[in-house]
């Protein structure tokens, strides 16, 4: 198997991190924020399809407000930092999740970032922000059952293909890889419906140690994995 060409992570340890070095816990989200830009470079140049970071869970809203403050901050940076940086690597950016209840000026700003690299044509970088897997699922089938009652869908005509579009991720292909760091081995509402058949990759590493080479040990794990999709094996069948 070659090198996964849709990947997502789930960008944990900024916490655990900082307070190991006697920190606040903010000083792990600053650390993992210049990660996050340099992975992004990283997935840019090495050619694959899609990225999908978990930067904000619908759950984190529950954090003391001031750690929520500044996480905002430290987005709101982000995006003015690079959304320039992003037209010129050809990053195309996009956002899931339920953004409405963002801060009105990082709604701006992820929509200038979102309209800026728009027609780039490379990586599509997918920030999942305010997201929930459940409440993508839920709004799913709110929006069905409305097509319903409409009388422009019949219910003997939604199958997963009609599912899978009315998902936030409707443009974007399943991850074949989904990396989650800091040793905890959960998926915390994230992509369950687009999960289904990925490969999960499991390090203990905190998110802000992580780096290319941590990258692409994750990539050759992927490789030497067998997927099946419930079938059997190309090199189990050559052998009847
Ligand atoms: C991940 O690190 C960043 C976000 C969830 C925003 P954490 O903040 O969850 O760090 P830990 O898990 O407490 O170490
Ligand atoms: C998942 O990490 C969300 C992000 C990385 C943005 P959490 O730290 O919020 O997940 P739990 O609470 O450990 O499950
Ligand atoms: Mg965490």
């Amino acid at each position: 198997l070659s090198n996964p060409k849709n990947v997502a992570i789930i960008m944990d340890g900024n916490g655990r991190w900082a307070q190991l070095r006697g920190k606040p816990r903010t000083y792990g989200h600053i650390k993992g924020a210049r990660v996050a830009k340099k992975i992004v470079t990283e997935c840019a140049s090495q050619k694959l399809e899609s990225l999908i970071l978990y930067t904000f869970s619908t759950e984190n809203w529950l954090r003391p407000a001031t750690e929520v403050g500044f996480l905002m901050g430290l987005l709101r940076r982000y995006l003015k930092r690079e959304t320039q940086s992003l037209v010129r690597q050809n990053i195309k950016f996009t956002v899931i999740g339920d953004v409405d209840r963002l801060p009105k000026d990082i709604l701006e700003a992820v929509r200038f970032a979102e309209t800026s690299t728009a027609s780039n044509t490379g990586l599509k970088l997918v920030f999942a922000l305010s997201y929930g897997s459940r409440a993508e699922i839920t709004s799913a089938i709110k929006e069905i059952a409305n097509r319903v009652l409409q009388g422009e869908l019949e219910v003997s005509q939604i199958d997963e293909n009609l599912v899978q579009r009315a998902l936030q991720t409707s443009t974007l292909p399943d991850p074949d890889l989904i990396i989650r760091t800091s040793g905890e081995v959960r998926l915390s509402n994230f992509l369950l419906w687009q999960s289904a058949y990925s490969e999960l990759y499991f390090t203990k590493t905190l998110w802000p140690d992580f780096n290319a080479e941590q990258l692409a040990l994750a990539f050759v794990d992927y490789s030497n994995r067998t997927r099946k999709f419930g079938g059997i094996a190309k090199y189990e069948d050559a052998t009847h």
